[in-house]
């Protein structure tokens, strides 16, 4: 054997002239079928117990799939009793289709006749590998050999289902050319006619031709040029419903079943995210998601994705990772500052613009469509910009910091990110933002006050302040008049210490909590001693209340620094 990477034979592309497929664009949903039950089950681990794959059964019927491959009878009692239940109990809606899969092998299809006796609508799944390889190393038979297995076992399904289907059983067909990636296409188009004749396939009476990546080896425009010779080749195309069946052996089972349908497949065969054998079947969820968000209706509801996600962890004990697409736990979730801002700016204008469209950067689908929330979006470490911080405090808890404010935030929650050497919670925030601006605790404390509000004759207002303030032990009282709160308390404090700092900036608005509003107030002063600049912040349910608090907040840090 060649050594490292020579070892490998490179994949040999179909040729194919004049491809439409890449001037083509998905604009509906594909039939879905999902093989979670069967393909997924036969991957994990502990395969799942009865009630989890009723459970499981229920989701994908809620989701909206109609067509559920729920396992392979005819391989152990276990998976015959499963089929059994979910007939006998009554658990399959009219309008689903159970899919039943098959080897092309005689007593296992007289089995697999048996196990769906009385059900309503039912998918017959029979395959046989096809591929260059399993013929040379498996099988040691030629190609006319394989399709005599294929249309042997098309012969017995048509024969033994003419009673069903007399007896009012909706009853199809599904015939898979296993490992069709890694057969000759001529071959492949070959076998699947002559199993479409032996079934009698109409284009009344469809029969579904799957088409497995059942290992992908190529890259998917290569797959989509196999696809498209396959279905330009085969005579009675309009017989058959083309189905693809991607398994992820390299990374790119969401493109092969994109291009795939570009080229010409009508269904796809998926699990939900992925799960299946070594990497996986393709990513129902992804591939819904993504036409979602080319504005193409997927018919399938991921409305409330945690909760597909919390039974689909609890029934496989499969872990979700967090950077899968759509649900992943950090898929809403900006680390970058210029992406925090830039989600921002995007919310900020879809607000003031009312745009019909989603117009947010770096989030591609709005994350309250699967229902997620707003909040996770912006989480904080060191790589956050001084917007974060602020956009954090309004988002999560009502707070509207001034812009000129955000550096000074913005670099007091820098300072405990590179402390703690990691990303800090939204309460983490709250808690610093309280601990440095609301909680300050003194040397000032206002202790008593009173506020006296007179009108005159040409509704000109005064407001007259009185005070008790305490100064670390010196308790002095403090009075002044003014054309408003904030006026009257600066000219109460004038002679005391306090009035070093003049009175720069103010903001104001009502945050509500649940039934509770209260106001809160951001005033900037400034040390006229030596120039520097500080805010402070006042929260009160009295409205003149806020801004006194906001300024002793001012000059307490002030003096803290
Ligand atoms: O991956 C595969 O080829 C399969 C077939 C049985 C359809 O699962
Ligand atoms: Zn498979």
């Amino acid at each position: 054997m060649k050594p490292g990477f020579q070892k490998y034979i490179p994949f040999q592309p179909q040729k194919i002239e004049n491809r439409t497929w890449p001037d083509k664009v998905i604009t509906k949903a594909p039939i879905w079928c999902s093989v979670d039950l069967r393909d997924g089950n036969q991957a994990l681990v502990d395969p799942m117990n009865l009630q989890e794959k009723l459970e499981y059964f229920h989701t994908l019927v809620d989701i909206g799939v109609k067509e559920i491959e729920i396992g392979f009878p005819s391989a152990s009692e276990t998976e015959y009793e499963i089929c059994r239940e979910l007939i006998e109990g009554g658990h399959i809606p009219d309008d689903v289709t159970i899919q039943v899969l098959v080897q092309a092998r005689e007593h296992l299809i007289r089995r697999t006749f048996e196990a769906i006796q009385g059900a309503k609508n039912v998918i017959l799944h029979f395959y046989n590998s096809t591929s260059t390889l399993q013929r040379k190393v498996v099988f040691h038979m030629e190609m006319d050999g394989i399709t005599k297995i294929a249309t042997d076992a098309a012969d017995l399904i048509y024969e033994m289902s003419q009673p069903m289907i007399q007896g009012g059983m909706n009853l199809r067909f599904e015939y898979s050319p296993e490992s069709f990636m890694g057969t000759e296409m001529d071959n492949a188009v070959d076998i699947c006619q002559a199993v479409l004749e032996h079934l009698h396939a109409t284009p009344e009476n469809k029969v579904i031709l799957n088409l497995p990546t059942t290992v992908e080896n190529c890259m998917p425009n290569q797959f989509a040029d196999m696809l498209e010779y396959f279905i330009r080749k085969l005579p009675s195309r309009e017989s058959a419903i083309i189905s693809l069946h991607p398994h992820n052996d390299r990374g790119t089972g969401v493109a092969t079943a994109e291009m795939g349908l570009l080229a010409g497949a009508e269904r796809v065969e998926a699990t939900l995210f992925g799960n299946g054998e070594r990497t996986g079947n393709v990513d129902i969820v992804t591939l819904a998601m993504n036409m979602w968000t080319q504005g193409v209706d997927p018919e399938l509801d991921f409305s409330d994705i945690n909760k597909v996600k919390e039974m689909y962890e609890r029934c496989t004990k499969m872990p979700v990772g967090d950077r899968q697409p759509y649900v992943g736990k950090l898929v809403f979730t900006a680390f970058s500052g210029s992406h925090q801002d830039a989600i921002n700016k995007g919310t900020q204008y879809m607000k003031e613009s009312g745009s019909e469209y989603w117009e947010i950067p770096y989030l591609p689908i709005d994350p309250a469509d699967v229902g997620r929330e707003y909040e996770p979006i912006i989480r904080i470490n060191s790589q956050s910009g001084k917007g974060g911080a602020a956009y954090i405090m309004e988002h999560n808890f009502g707070f509207e910091l001034p812009k000129a404010m955000h550096p000074e935030f913005g670099h007091i929650v820098q300072v405990e990110t590179d402390r703690v050497g990691k990303e800090i919670t939204p309460e983490r925030i709250n808690q610093l933002f309280h601990e440095e601006y609301i909680d300050v605790d003194g040397p000032y404390y206002l202790r008593k006050h009173a506020f006296q509000e007179t009108v005159d004759s040409e509704g000109h207002s005064r407001v007259a302040f009185q005070g008790t303030i305490q100064h670390t032990d010196t308790i002095f009282e403090v009075s002044g008049e003014g054309n408003g709160p904030i006026d009257a308390f600066f000219n109460a404090i004038k002679g005391e210490k306090m009035a070093r700092f003049s009175f720069l900036d103010y903001f104001s608005h009502a945050i509500t909590n649940g039934s509770d509003s209260q106001g809160v107030a951001y005033i900037l002063l400034q040390d006229q001693r030596d120039g520097r600049k500080y805010w402070g912040v006042g929260l009160s349910h009295n409205i003149n209340l806020a801004p006194l608090r906001a300024i002793l907040s001012a000059i307490n840090r002030a003096k803290r620094a």
